[in-house]
């Protein structure tokens, strides 16, 4: 796995941001889309810290190639910041590589990268 794939859903525009400032392949949620390689998620915090509908309709199709996942959120929502990625995390038992608020800093798009770069490097070793 040398070229990541980056799997994104957006609603009011945040993640579609933070997404087009990577440097990896990507593509958005969309009703019938299906992934037959291994990918990272990066979708947003919902509702009273849920999922979207979207992200879980995605995932109910497509959870066996998912490596890990992010979410955008909002401080102000507390402890249920960033919450679907802790969500995600746990139902489908891959590793969270960073929550940021809204569209990110340019030093969460760091964090993102080395964390989705050290598991593409640990899996390229037991490929
Ligand atoms: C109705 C609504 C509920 C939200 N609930 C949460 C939440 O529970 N936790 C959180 O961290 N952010 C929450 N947010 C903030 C969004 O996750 C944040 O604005 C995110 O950047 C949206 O991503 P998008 O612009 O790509 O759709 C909520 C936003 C809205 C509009």
């Amino acid at each position: 796995m040398k070229n990541p794939l980056i799997i994104y859903d957006s609603l009011t525009g945040n993640v579609d941001r933070f997404a087009s400032r990577l440097e990896y392949k990507k593509m958005k949620v969309s009703p019938e889309l299906e992934v037959n390689q291994p990918y990272f998620l990066v979708t947003y915090t919902t509702g009273f810290g849920e999922v979207p509908k979207s992200t879980q309709v995605f995932l109910q199709r497509n959870f066996n190639n998912l490596l890990g996942v992010a979410s955008s959120g909002n401080k102000n929502w507390g402890r249920l910041f960033g919450k679907s990625a802790d969500i995600i995390s746990s139902q489908y038992n891959v590793p969270i590589m960073c929550k940021f608020e809204l569209s990110g800093t340019r030093n969460d798009i760091e964090r993102f990268t080395q964390e989705v770069n050290k598991i593409v490097q640990f899996n390229s070793k037991v490929d």
